[in-house]
């Protein structure tokens, strides 16, 4: 006998009409109602802006849970992997939805290593750009310009062509990003170390010079691989749900790619990790009338509101927040008690503290988030605060390019066009301009 369809009744009061929409049940976490038939059955749109009740798609690679503050990338814990992984272990996991095999991982990584030079003419698209332009700025226009290198035809069904760009999409970032900081600070670009890791060449490309030897601190190094494992993956987060819709009408990876860093540089989303220090050196300056700014966030007149807090999702502790301020704490401790960057940290601990006993952040369920505390271990290894949505960008490339493969991938997968509630005026005659009002 087969099994009876879990469904949920749906009755239109104003004509008594019913229906039934199928519920489909996740592996794990909230289960949805499957409303594609809504229209057709009962000649109605969800009306949903921002998506907060909207699940766009089936995936596989991340799982998060709000309530509990769970972030999972393909089932292992966030804490387990910041803890005993690397970022491109997990880069191979979102890709695959499995940990590499060593004899996997070596091959992987070797296939990073190989493909992190950028073709010669791309200096060129660099030296187009202002001195003082924004990296982000750089980084949309130069990974959108990988399309015109790498993009020969325009079979995104390939299976082979989709692993190249996938591999070239990862390898590039780096070295995009540090020749983006090269670049506005006048110096000399710089050629990834075929025998560097991953976060130790993106440190050497970044801040090495011609006239001396650099060997990047080795904390910072592990550092810079911990933020990478955080910021790798993020669910349907707005640059992700971006690069979703733009491959979805078969547009090739780097535009799609091109099209989410442009989603994350907004300060409500990727952006949040510059805006959180320059909001903390205002505190500081203010002679940490931290109570001020707390009002302020909480005055609906007033459009402050505390960067770094709250999260559309996590109605609980961000736990990459949690892992961030532990790390933060330790490197500050690494470069000496002393460091400009303490008072900054002491003044978030302040904040968080003094927030996470006001009803108006206990009541919203608003805790720090990713951001919050990420923007201090950068300053502390010396990466300025305009590169550090760049850094943020480099991390969750893998993330993005996943979920654009898993959406090649899927038989389901249609071009995104979402309906409106419509407002407008109602149909009328053209008036002739001498004959208007
Ligand atoms: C990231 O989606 C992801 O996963 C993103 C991300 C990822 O990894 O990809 O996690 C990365 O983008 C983290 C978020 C970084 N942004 C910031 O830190 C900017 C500050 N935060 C806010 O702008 C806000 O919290 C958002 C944008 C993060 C979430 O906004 P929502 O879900 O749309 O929530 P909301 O604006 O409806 O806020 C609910 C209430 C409102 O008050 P009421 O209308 O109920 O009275 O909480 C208030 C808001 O005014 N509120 C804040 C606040 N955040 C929300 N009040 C003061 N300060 C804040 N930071």
């Amino acid at each position: 006998m087969s099994e009876k369809k879990e469904t949920v009744t749906l009755t239109d009061n104003s004509t008594g009409e019913s229906i039934e929409l199928p519920i489909i049940r996740p592996t794990n976490g909230i289960p949805t109602i499957d409303v594609r038939s809504l229209y057709s059955q009962l000649g109605y749109f969800t009306f949903d802006p921002g998506f907060v009740s909207t699940a766009s798609c089936r995936s596989k690679i991340t799982f998060l849970d709000g309530e509990q503050g769970i972030l999972q990338y393909g089932g292992y814990p966030i804490e387990q992997l910041a803890e005993q992984s690397n970022y491109l272990e997990v880069c191979y996991l979102l890709l695959h939805g499995e940990l590499p095999s060593a004899e996997e991982y070596a091959e992987f990584k070797n296939d990073i290593t190989y493909h992190t030079a950028l073709h010669e003419a791309l200096k060129r698209f660099f030296s187009g750009f202002r001195r003082d332009a924004h990296p982000m700025a750089i980084m949309v226009g130069v990974v959108g310009a990988l399309s015109a290198f790498y993009h020969k035809h325009k079979n995104l069904h390939d299976e082979d062509y989709r692993h190249k760009a996938v591999h070239r999409l990862i390898a590039k970032m780096p070295t995009i990003a540090a020749w983006s900081y090269r670049y506005a600070n006048g110096l000399p670009f710089t050629y990834p170390q075929n025998h560097l890791g991953y976060a130790e060449n993106f440190l050497h490309m970044t801040f090495s010079l011609p006239t001396e030897e650099y060997v990047p601190d080795p904390f910072f190094v592990k550092a810079l691989d911990l933020i990478m494992i955080l910021h790798a993956d993020h669910e349907q987060n707005a640059s992700t749900s971006t690069v979703r819709l733009a491959g979805s009408s078969e547009s090739n990876p780097f535009a799609s790619i091109s099209a989410g860093i442009a989603s994350l540089w907004g300060p409500a989303h990727g952006g949040a990790n510059e805006a959180v220090i320059k909001m903390l050196v205002d505190i500081v300056e203010s002679d940490n009338d931290v109570p001020y700014y707390i009002n302020r966030a909480k005055d609906k007149e007033d459009r402050f509101r505390l960067m770094g807090f709250g999260h559309r999702v996590y109605k609980n502790h961000d736990p990459r927040a949690t892992i961030i301020r532990e790390t933060c704490h330790q490197l500050l401790e690494h470069v000496g008690k002393g460091s400009e960057y303490q008072e900054l940290f002491d003044t978030a601990v302040e904040i968080e503290r003094i927030a996470l006993e006001d009803d108006y952040f206990v009541s919203r369920n608003l805790y720090p988030n990713v951001d919050f505390y990420s923007g201090i271990i950068l300053l502390a290894m010396g990466i300025p605060l305009n590169m550090f949505t760049v850094i943020f960008a480099m991390s969750r490339s893998v993330g993005w390019i996943s979920h654009w493969n898993e959406m090649i991938n899927d038989p389901e997968s249609k071009i995104g066009r979402p309906r409106q509630l419509y407002e407008g005026a109602l149909p009328r005659d053209f008036v002739e301009i001498d004959q208007r009002s």
